[in-house]
C-alpha cells in the first residue's frame, strides 16, 4: 500500500499504521480507551475506539488533513465558491439548512432568501393538502401523493420518510416511484384513485428518462380517467431547475418548486425535493430535520480535528482504504426505520467519490470511494456477517443504533442493542485457536483438532458505533449531514471532485442507441457482438409474443 504519497506525512503515517498493535492489545493497554475515543455532537455519539488508532494516529491524521488544506477547502464550500469546477457550480446544500452566511449569493441572488421563499411555498402547499383544500379534477380532496423521481430525487426523501414513520401526520398518503420498470408505477396506480391522486415530478434536470416516462404514464392514466389537459394542473407539481421543460410537459410554472445548480441531486433532500417528507411528517418536523443537519454543519465547521465527527470518520476510513486496501465499507443500522440508509449512502458516497482522476485531470493511482453496502441489523447477522467475521477481506463497518425505540415491545430493544454491541465486540476481539479448542473441551482430541480451526475468528476488525437517543427528525438530519461531510472530507483528501457524476453519462447515451434497436426491428444490428445478440434475442421474443 503506497498510501497518499502526495502528502509529506504519508510515509510517517504508513509506518505508524503498520506498526500498531492489534485492537485487543490496544484495549488491554488502555482501560479508558472506550471513553477516550468517543465523542458527542449534534445529538449523536460516536464510539470510534474499535479502530486501529492511538492518540499518535490522530495527530498524524490531523497533519495529513492540514497538508490537504482541508479546513480551507471546507470553508470554500460554505462560502459558495464554485468548487464543483467541472460543472462550474457552487456547492451549497448546506444553505438549505441555514448554514451559510447571509451574504452568500449566486448569480446575484441571495441564497438564503431563495431558501426561505421556497420553504414558505412548501409550507403553504403542505397546508393546503393537509386541510383538504387542494382538490382533484372531480372536486375531491387529494388523499395520495406519488413522488416520481430517481437517484437523489428519490433516495433521500424515501429513506427519511420511511425512517420517520412514527412522526407521520396521516393527512395524505405518500408514495414513491423511481424505476423505469413498469411494475413500479403499475403496482401503485392499481391501488390509487385518479381523482384524488397528485404527482410530484421530482427531477432537477427534468430530463431523466425514468422520471419523464413514469410521469408521462401517470399523465396518461389521469387522462384515461377523464382528466382534461387543464385538469392536469390539479394533479401535477414539479420540483425542478428546468421550469421550461416542466411547462412543456404540461406542469404550470406556478406548480414548479425550484431547484438550483448549487444543490447536487444527491444532496437535495433538504430542498423542495424533500416535499414528500414534509407531506408525510409535516413542516415542523421537516424544519427539525433541517435543524439537526444545521447542528452537524456547525459542529463540522467549528470542532477541532480530534473532536470532529465527520473529519474523524473520513480520515479513519482513509486509513483502511489507502493504507490497508479496504475496498468496501458496511453500514449496519440497528433500526428497522433506517433499513434503507445503506442504499442512500451508497449514492451519496459512490456517486461522489467513485472517481478516477484528480481535480487537475491527472489519473489517481490509489483507491478512492469504497463500495458502500449493508442491511439492517439483526437481519444481516443471519446473512452476511459470517464474511465480516471470518472472510479474507478487510471490511470496516459502522453500527448505528438508537438507544430508544419508538415501539415499546417487551425485550425487543434490549435484544436489538445487545446484538449491535456484541457484533462489534466479536469483530474486534475474535477467537484464537486456543480459545476455540477450550470451547470444544470434552470432545475427542482428533475432533477438537479438526473442528477448532473452523471456529477461529481473526478479530482485529474495525468498526464505529454511532448512537442517538432516538431516531427523530433532528438526529436523522444530523446523521445524514454527518455522512455528507464525511464524503466531502474524503474527496478533499483524494483531491477529486465529489460533486460531478460524468461516469453515469455513457450508459445513458448507449441506452438510447439500444432502445432504438429494441423498438425498431428494421434498425441494423451494428453494435458489438454481445449486445447485438442480446438485442436479437429480445426481438425474437417480442415477435413471438406479438405473433
Ligand atoms: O444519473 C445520475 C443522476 O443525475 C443523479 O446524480 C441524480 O440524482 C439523478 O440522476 C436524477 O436526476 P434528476 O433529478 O435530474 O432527474
Amino acid at each position: 500500500m503506497t498510501g497518499l504519497t502526495r502528502y509529506p506525512s504519508n510515509d510517517a503515517l504508513a509506518q505508524h499504521l503498520a506498526a500498531l498493535p492489534d485492537l485487543k492489545t490496544l484495549f488491554a493497554q488502555d482501560p479508558k480507551r472506550g471513553e477516550r475515543f468517543s465523542l458527542d455532537a449534534a445529538g449523536l455519539t460516536l464510539d470510534y475506539s474499535k479502530n486501529h488508532l492511538t492518540e499518535e494516529t490522530l495527530a498524524l491524521l490531523a497533519k495529513l488533513a492540514r497538508e490537504a488544506q482541508l479546513d480551507e477547502k471546507v470553508a470554500a464550500m460554505f462560502a459558495g465558491q464554485p468548487i464543483n469546477h467541472t460543472e462550474g457550480r457552487a456547492v451549497l446544500h448546506t444553505a438549505l439548512r441555514g448554514s451559510v452566511a447571509e451574504s452568500v449569493s449566486v448569480d446575484g441572488a441571495k441564497v438564503r432568501d431563495e431558501v426561505q421563499a421556497t420553504l414558505a411555498r412548501m409550507e403553504a402547499f403542505v397546508a393546503s393538502l393537509f386541510k383538504g383544500e387542494w382538490q382533484g379534477f372531480g372536486g375531491e380532496a387529494i388523499t395520495d401523493v406519488v413522488s416520481i423521481g430517481i437517484g437523489g430525487s428519490f433516495l433521500g426523501p424515501k429513506i427519511v420518510t420511511e425512517a420517520l414513520k412514527p412522526y407521520w401526520q396521516h393527512k395524505v398518503n405518500v408514495h414513491f416511484v423511481a424505476n423505469i420498470d413498469g411494475a413500479a408505477l403499475g403496482e401503485k396506480l392499481a391501488k390509487l384513485n385518479p381523482g384524488t391522486t397528485l404527482f410530484i415530478t421530482a427531477s432537477k434536470s427534468f430530463g431523466t428518462q425514468e422520471t419523464l416516462t413514469n410521469s408521462e404514464s401517470a399523465r396518461d392514466w389521469l387522462k384515461a380517467a377523464g382528466a382534461s389537459f387543464a385538469d392536469l394542473a390539479k394533479h401535477f407539481v414539479a420540483v425542478t431547475a428546468n421550469v421550461a421543460k416542466a411547462e412543456a410537459f404540461g406542469i404550470h410554472a406556478d406548480n414548479c418548486f425550484p431547484m438550483w445548480d448549487w444543490v447536487g441531486g444527491r444532496y437535495s433532500l433538504w430542498s423542495a425535493i424533500g416535499l414528500p417528507i414534509a407531506l408525510a411528517v409535516g413542516m415542523d418536523n421537516f424544519r427539525a430535520l433541517l435543524a439537526g443537519a444545521h447542528e452537524m454543519d456547525k459542529h463540522f465547521q467549528s470542532a477541532p480535528f480530534a473532536a470532529n465527527m465527520p473529519k474523524l470518520l473520513a480520515l479513519i476510513g482513509i486509513c483502511y482504504i489507502n493504507y490497508k486496501g479496504a475496498t468496501s465499507h458496511a453500514l449496519l443500522p440497528y433500526d428497522h426505520g433506517l433499513r434503507a440508509l445503506p442504499g442512500y449512502v451508497q449514492q451519496l458516497d459512490m456517486e461522489s467519490n467513485g472517481k478516477g482522476c484528480h481535480q487537475d485531470g491527472s489519473a489517481i493511482d490509489h483507491l478512492t470511494g469504497p463500495v458502500i453496502w449493508g442491511a439492517e441489523g439483526t437481519n444481516g447477522q443471519h446473512a452476511f456477517h459470517q464474511l465480516l467475521h471470518q472472510g479474507k477481506q478487510l471490511i470496516p463497518a459502522d453500527f448505528i443504533l438508537p438507544l430508544e425505540s419508538h415501539y415499546k415491545l417487551g425485550r425487543h430493544h434490549a435484544m436489538l442493542a445487545s446484538n449491535c454491541f456484541a457484533q462489534s465486540q466479536a469483530l474486534m476481539q475474535g477467537k484464537s485457536l486456543a480459545e476455540a479448542k477450550m470451547e470444544l473441551a470434552g470432545l475427542d482430541q482428533d475432533v477438537i483438532d479438526a473442528l477448532a480451526p473452523h471456529k477461529v475468528m481473526p478479530g482485529n476488525r474495525p468498526s464505529n458505533t454511532l448512537l442517538m437517543d432516538k431516531v427523530s427528525p433532528q438526529t436523522l438530519g444530523a446523521l445524514i449531514a454527518l455522512y455528507e461531510h464525511k464524503v466531502l472530507v474524503q474527496g478533499i483528501l483524494w483531491d477529486l471532485n465529489s460533486f460531478d457524476q460524468w461516469g453515469v453519462e455513457l450508459g445513458k447515451v448507449l441506452g438510447n442507441a439500444v432502445l432504438a434497436r429494441l423498438e425498431d426491428a428494421d434498425q441494423p444490428l451494428d453494435l458489438d457482438a454481445s449486445t447485438n445478440a442480446l438485442v436479437a434475442r429480445y426481438r425474437r421474443h417480442q415477435k413471438n409474443i406479438n405473433a
